[in-house]
């Protein structure tokens, strides 16, 4: 029997997907590990992509979420209780100030869809999260986006004279993506001054466990503002980037105009127990900052012996300047070849630089060889001595 297949979808498109749907494009994760293997035949393979925790999740995390294989018969607890109790203890909370969502990422989809609407004014900084622009133009609203500097920080002073009377949302990944740089607690300081009570203030820190080691990074929970939500997630310093599990701190009438909009059962019952486990396991987190800082650090020294000027970062992940597109697609390729998946930043309109996530020490050992065999062409190549 024939199948019937779909026919020409324009009449329905056209009327019935939003103008500002239709613009965007879709979001381009980094390369599966299991795609590099079938598309090139090799057994090695480094995933230097997504800002993962190399080390994987905390044995405290499998236990937790592998016994609670036995009740997802059941509906998980759409108020989470456990997970907002162990998040309300260790920040010193009420549950009612915490959101909880499919990743940060959903919780930025909750509060674009109960605080966003068409032609809305959002101010933020160009070559930022790229997941964030697409879910405020998904419902419609105007993104005003403010250069980075000429070091590659967010502009803070630039940032403060774009807000006006229609600026409703200004969001700030801190530390920033991809670029790995952080505005510092003065900076922080000086924007808020600027900002209207009722201006909401996204502070993204999906990286807060690595920036937290500096001191003069603004951990936003010492501020508690009114008029700022608090962003952060178990899919990177905890390792559980796989089951989307993050969470959101803010006002409580914030937080409930929040829970309106958001679907009742997320994070799922497995996310909601692996949480739990990954907050119970300190030693697991220290174990991964340690790590990260050790390779991070070696990495960027690797990095200036091979002549790159790598961003300065305090996150687990570099970005580093090819110079050009084609520098950067070759570069990507060139390591694809070797085994290795870099990202390159085309999506980010970075196309002239490229990101290496930090990963375990065996990985970046394959990294750095890879660079070794791949150097000597790539230079040639790109006109390097
Ligand atoms: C700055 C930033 N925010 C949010 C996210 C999304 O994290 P999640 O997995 O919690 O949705 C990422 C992921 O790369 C990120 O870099």
């Amino acid at each position: 029997m024939n199948k019937k297949l779909f026919g020409d979808p324009k009449s329905i498109t056209q009327s019935l997907v939003p103008p500002y749907i239709r613009e965007l494009k879709v979001y381009q994760a980094g390369k599966p590990i299991d795609e590099l293997a079938r598309e090139k035949g090799l057994t090695r393979i480094s995933k230097l992509a997504s800002n993962e925790n190399p080390l994987g999740p905390s044995p405290y995390a499998i236990r937790e979420m592998t016994n609670a294989l036995w009740d997802i018969h059941r509906y998980p607890d759409m108020h989470a209780y456990a997970l907002k109790t162990a998040l309300s203890e260790l920040y010193d909370l009420k549950r009612e100030n915490i959101t909880l969502g499919n990743g940060s990422e959903g919780i930025m989809g909750y509060i674009a869809r109960a605080f966003l609407s068409p032609g809305a004014e959002v101010l933020t900084s160009e070559n930022t999260f790229i997941g964030f622009y697409i879910l405020a133009r998904s419902v419609g609203a105007h993104l005003n986006c403010v250069p980075l500097t000429k070091d590659y920080r967010y502009d803070v002073e630039a940032m403060a004279n774009s807000i006006h009377e229609n600026t409703k949302i200004i969001y700030i990944a801190n530390p920033n993506n991809p670029t790995g740089t952080y505005i510092n607690r003065q900076e922080f300081d000086q924007l808020m001054e600027h900002v209207p009570d009722h201006v909401l203030v996204i502070l993204d820190e999906a990286y807060f466990e690595y920036a937290n080691e500096y001191d003069d990074y603004p951990d936003s929970m010492d501020y508690r503002y009114d008029n700022v939500i608090t962003l952060r997630t178990f899919s990177k310093a905890y390792g559980l980037s796989g089951i989307r599990v993050g969470y959101g701190f803010a006002h409580e009438d914030l937080i409930s105009n929040l829970n309106k909009v958001k679907l009742p059962f997320e994070p799922n019952l497995i996310a909601q127990k692996g949480a739990v486990g990954a907050l119970n396991d300190r030693p697991h987190l220290e174990r991964t900052l340690k790590t990260n800082s050790k390779l991070l650090k070696e990495c960027v020294t690797f990095l200036k012996e091979k002549d790159f000027d790598p961003i300065s970062s305090i996150t687990n992940f570099v970005t580093i300047k090819t110079g050009t597109p084609q520098a950067s697609d070759d570069l990507f390729n060139m390591l694809l070849d070797k085994g290795v998946i870099i990202r390159p930043l085309k999506a980010n309109e970075m196309p002239e630089f490229i990101r290496i996530s930090i990963g375990t020490e065996e990985e970046m050992a394959h990294f750095y060889q890879a660079m070794e065999e791949i150097l000597p062409k790539y230079n040639d190549l790109h006109g390097r001595a």
